[in-house]
């Protein structure tokens, strides 16, 4: 589980996080889409060109969510259990992508955050968002 150094390191990273949702979730979205292929086919609706509007509302929808799973970093079931339904009974997501999504959101925090980004706050923001897919995830079955 998350210790408490790890929510501490979690916080952090998200008072440098919370003021760009929107261009942080929407270059999440596009390395996702560009580098993962396969994840295009769960958004046959969207427009997924460079620059798209839904890119970016959608990008920070995703984001947001995080944020508030950030701020209910003690109690992750409840905070998230709207969006478990969602992804697990109406969209039906292979969990497989969370990890991809993961990756590609560390990557910006990379390139956005490099001097936040050590490597015991990458393991801390690895754990924790793996506890919100988890959570995404386990009403699957
Ligand atoms: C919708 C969050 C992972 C596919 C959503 C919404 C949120 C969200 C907040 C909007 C819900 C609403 O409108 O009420 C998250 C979070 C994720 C995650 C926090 C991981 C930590 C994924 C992954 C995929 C995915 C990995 C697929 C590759 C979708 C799709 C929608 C959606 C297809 C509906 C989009 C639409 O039609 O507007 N997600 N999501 N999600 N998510 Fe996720």
């Amino acid at each position: 589980g998350l210790t408490a150094c790890d929510k501490t390191n979690v916080k952090a990273v998200w008072s440098k996080v919370a003021s760009h949702v929107e261009d942080y979730g929407a270059e999440t979205l596009e390395r996702m889409f560009i580098v993962y292929p396969q994840t295009k086919t769960y958004f046959p609706h969207f427009d997924l060109h460079h620059g798209s509007a839904q890119i970016r509302a959608h990008g920070k929808k995703v984001l947001s969510a995080i944020g508030e799973a950030v701020t209910h970093i003690d109690d992750l079931a409840s905070a998230l259990n709207k969006l478990s339904d969602l992804h697990a009974q109406t969209l039906r997501v292979d969990p497989v992508n969370f990890k991809l999504l993961i990756h590609c959101f560390l990557v910006v925090l990379a390139v956005h955050c490099p001097t936040v980004l050590t490597a015991e706050v990458h393991v801390s923001v690895d754990k924790f968002l793996l506890a919100v897919a988890n959570v995404l995830t386990s009403k699957y079955r």
